[in-house]
């Protein structure tokens, strides 16, 4: 069973994925440069292509870390209610925090975890994401690093899941309808 049958089209590929780290990994050292052990936390499960390429174009010395974060439980529309499945052991008080997610979508799982970084304390809190679906949006909300900003489709691949399948493919399509109509 091949997973590329169920896509569509390709909306970013190997090639554009690539270049997007190379700019947004100069873009972020060159801002980070004076700050303090910046640390960028990946929101799982998400993030992790996309955090695994950008972080080597980041020449900087900067902590990692992971918080499993979910808005979807499945299918293709958010529900609203943002759970923390899995916190960071690290205080995030007094640091510069960069978010690293595959996408922005209507917001909520971002608006949440900003809100509650800030809230421990956080100097700064700023997103860095592959996708920006900007129509989608149920809260206003403008992440600062962007690799691409997407139409109104749903996608998968490089991380992003349909019920959990289609993270490990190497580039982002447009799912065909028929897989979640049916
Ligand atoms: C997806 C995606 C983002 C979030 C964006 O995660 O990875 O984290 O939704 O949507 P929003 O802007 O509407 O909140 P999901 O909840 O599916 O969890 P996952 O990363 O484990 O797939
Ligand atoms: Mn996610
Ligand atoms: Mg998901």
């Amino acid at each position: 069973m091949s997973l590329a049958k169920d896509i569509k089209s390709i909306l970013v590929n190997e090639q554009q994925i690539k270049e997007i780290c190379e700019r947004l990994g100069k873009e972020i050292t060159n801002d980070y440069k004076s700050k303090e052990r910046p640390i960028m936390i990946g929101l799982l499960k998400g993030c992790v292509p996309f955090l695994s390429d950008l972080a080597r174009h980041i020449d900087l010395p900067i902590e990692i870390e992971y918080m499993d974060v979910s808005s979807y439980h499945g299918g293709i529309s958010s529900s609203g209610d943002v759970k923390i499945r899995k916190d960071m052991n690290t205080s995030v008080a007094g640091r510069d925090i960069l978010i690293a997610e595959d996408i922005v979508d209507t917001g909520r799982t971002l608006d949440t975890i900003v809100k509650l970084l800030k809230h421990r304390g956080a100097k700064s809190v700023e997103i860095v994401t592959l996708l920006d679906k900007p129509a989608g949006r149920v809260i206003p909300f403008e992440p600062k690093y962007v690799g691409v900003t997407i139409p109104k489709e749903f996608v998968v691949g490089y991380g992003l899941d349909y019920e959990e399948i289609y993270r490990n493919l190497p580039y982002v399509g447009i799912l065909k309808p028929e897989i979640y109509t049916k």
